[in-house]
Order: C-alpha cells, then sequence, then structure tokens
C-alpha cells in the first residue's frame, strides 16, 4: 500500500508548552485511522499539523510524499481545498446560504471542474446522504444531523484523498453518530483515507488503526480489521477496543 501521509519526528511547542514530542506514523492510502487519548492530550493538536490547519515547530509532513509542513499559506490553502476534506463537531457551513450552496461553494472555489460537474456531484453526494430534500433549506431550518451530513458533503465536493474529523459525532444523538459513521465507513472504503479524532469508543471501532495519545506522545494503537458493516463482528470489535481502551485508563 502507498503511504499518502507520513509524519516524522513532529513536535509542536506553544510558547513554553510543548504539547506534542516526537509524533512517528503512516498513513496508506485508503486507510482509516481513529486518534484517541484522554481530553488535553493533544489528540485536535496533532490533527491541525498533520493536515497543514496549523505548523509543527518540528519535524516533517509529507502528502504524497510531499513535504507540507513549511509551505506558505497559499500553497497550503489550495492543498487543503483541493485535496483535503475536513469535518468538525459543528460544521460551521455559512449563514444565509442553503444546503446546497453551501456545499458547492469549494467546489467553484476550486475551479478545477465545471460549475455543473460541481452541482452533479452535489446532487450526488446529497441523495447518498439522504440531504437532498433539504437541499434548498436555510442552515438554520434544519436539523444537527442534517447540518453535520452537509458538512460531510461539504468536506467530499472537490474528491479529496483524505478526510480529516475532528469528534464529528461529538454533538449528535447514538443513533445519528451511526448514520454518520455509516456514511464515513462507505467514503473509506472507496478509497478516501480517514483520521477521525474521537472519545467515543463505538466511532474508533469503525477504524482500521486506533492510535492512543498520553501526553503528546503517541503511547501506542491497536490494529483492528478492515470494517465490513457486519454487526455481530461490530460488536466484539468493540468490546476489545473498549478492554484495550481501559487498560490505558481511558
Ligand atoms: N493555541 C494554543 N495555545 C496554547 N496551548 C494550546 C493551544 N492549543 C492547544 N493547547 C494546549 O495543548 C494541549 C492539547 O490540546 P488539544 O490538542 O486541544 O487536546 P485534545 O484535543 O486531546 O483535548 C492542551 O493542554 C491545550 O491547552
Ligand atoms: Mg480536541
Amino acid at each position: 500500500m502507498k503511504t499518502i501521509l507520513n509524519v516524522k519526528n513532529l513536535g509542536k511547542r506553544f510558547e513554553g508548552t510543548q504539547v506534542l514530542t516526537d509524533i512517528n506514523f503512516k498513513v496508506a492510502e485508503g486507510e482509516f485511522i481513529a486518534i484517541m487519548g484522554q481530553s488535553g492530550s493533544g489528540k485536535s493538536t496533532l490533527l491541525y499539523n498533520i493536515s497543514g490547519m496549523d505548523r509543527p515547530t518540528s519535524g516533517n509532513v509529507l502528502f504524497g510524499g510531499k513535504e507540507i509542513s513549511k509551505l506558505d499559506d497559499k500553497k497550503m490553502s489550495e492543498i487543503r481545498l483541493k485535496e483535503m476534506g475536513f469535518i468538525f463537531q459543528h460544521s460551521h457551513l455559512l449563514k444565509n446560504l442553503s444546503i446546497r450552496d453551501n456545499i458547492v461553494l469549494p467546489g467553484f472555489k476550486s475551479g478545477s471542474v465545471s460549475r455543473d460537474k460541481i452541482n452533479q456531484r452535489a446532487d450526488t453526494l446529497m441523495i447518498r446522504t439522504g440531504i437532498l430534500s433539504v437541499a434548498d433549506h436555510d442552515i438554520k431550518k434544519v436539523s444537527g444531523g442534517q447540518l453535520q451530513r452537509a458538512g460531510i458533503c461539504r468536506a467530499l465536493i472537490n474528491q479529496p484523498n483524505i478526510l480529516f474529523a475532528d469528534e464529528p459525532t461529538g454533538a449528535l444523538n447514538s443513533s445519528t453518530t451511526k448514520d454518520v459513521m455509516n456514511i464515513i465507513n462507505k467514503v473509506n472504503a472507496e478509497g478516501t483515507a480517514v483520521i477521525i479524532v474521537t472519545h467515543d469508543a463505538k466511532v474508533a471501532a469503525r477504524a482500521d488503526r486506533v492510535v492512543f495519545l498520553m501526553d503528546g506522545k503517541i503511547h501506542d494503537e491497536l490494529r483492528l480489521e478492515k470494517y465490513d458493516g457486519d454487526e455481530e463482528k461490530e460488536f466484539s470489535r468493540e468490546k476489545r477496543l473498549s478492554g484495550w481502551l481501559e487498560e490505558r485508563g481511558f
């Protein structure tokens, strides 16, 4: 498997505090990784520093073999727009725009394909995530689950090779969490690599690999089989992960 993201000796310091130390890991194309750890262990900081939203104070991040940690802001935002997708706990959609307009906007901005093509992609994504019926609604008129699905559609509009997610289900109830994770697993099964930060073992159990952070260092990791939607296997991988987390005081 080819490596899409290679993180080497990454460190991050905020003024006097070393938040991340000597982080090393590789992500293969199409891999699904969950990052777990106590609150304050550095999960979000790690995600921001490997996705070019922030810059590490030491070490390297290679994306598709190319060093991105030292690119200027303009080049970095272009890579983020065209080659990466991002979702967060709250999807930060623009007010006064419809769901559809929010989704197509980064597609139009990227300018790599025609507007017609972007509109078609948006329709396909909204059908797949079950929000086509609210496409023309104002973002204030839809549910939290619908907003989060819209956030996913927006993140996928430029067909990224990698999707970064920081606690994407943190504000959702358990049934909506399941729906959102089913979508993310499907996207991953089609070849998009996923890196998700979560404190929810049920969410992390959908990944191929769980990386456990402790005090800004990778403590260790657990490998799981590729998720295939089988309910019984899902239950046993959740049990295995919960036991593993418990051993680490989580
Ligand atoms: N911009 C910042 N400036 C100073 N300290 C920060 C900043 N961002 C995060 N930190 C510190 O880094 C540590 C890890 O934070 P974070 O990555 O948000 O943890 P997590 O996502 O695991 O809860 C915390 O102690 C936090 O206070
Ligand atoms: Mg966080």
